[in-house]
């Protein structure tokens, strides 16, 4: 097996560990890449495609690299409500990446989410879980330089 992934070796290769193996995975690594489905499939001695089988089915899987920065834009209601349609669109022109996606760089991901509990600073997102309210235009350009600053 891949050396990368020898903890799998923390959990029985039975077929019936398959998810949980893989969720492993995704808590360890923060994605399944090609080499983890590879590394799966012989450990739970399981074709190749019906890993893929079973992360195409349950949308919690990852298959893209996270980004350095992982950015949550909130869409719950009060943030829809406040424009969270609109942030999610400047930060995509700004970094050239749709839902999902991590910039070619490593440095950003980006992912929709539901309510982010502090529906007051609406519209809020969350860059590592450190969140940033009321944004506009503005405000939104400058967080997104100090962390291509920071790189
Ligand atoms: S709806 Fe966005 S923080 Fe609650």
């Amino acid at each position: 097996m891949n050396e990368a992934f020898s903890y799998l070796s923390e959990m029985e290769a039975e077929k019936g560990n398959l998810i949980k193996g893989l969720q492993l995975i995704q808590t360890r690594e923060g994605y399944v890449s090609d080499d983890a489905i590879r590394a799966v499939a012989a450990y739970f001695g399981t074709p190749e495609a019906e890993v893929e089988g079973v992360l195409t089915f349950y949308a919690q899987f990852k298959r893209v690299k996270p980004g350095k920065y992982k950015i949550s834009v909130c869409d719950g209601t009060a943030c829809h409500i406040k424009g969270a349609t609109q942030i999610r669109a400047w930060v995509q022109a700004e970094l050239g990446i749709g839902d999902g996606q991590t910039t070619e760089d490593g440095l950003f991901s980006l992912q929709t989410v539901a309510c982010l509990g502090c529906c007051s600073l609406a519209p809020v997102m969350s860059i590592n879980g450190t969140v940033y309210g009321k944004l506009d235009r503005k405000s939104l350009s400058r967080i997104l330089n100090e962390y291509k600053a920071k790189g």
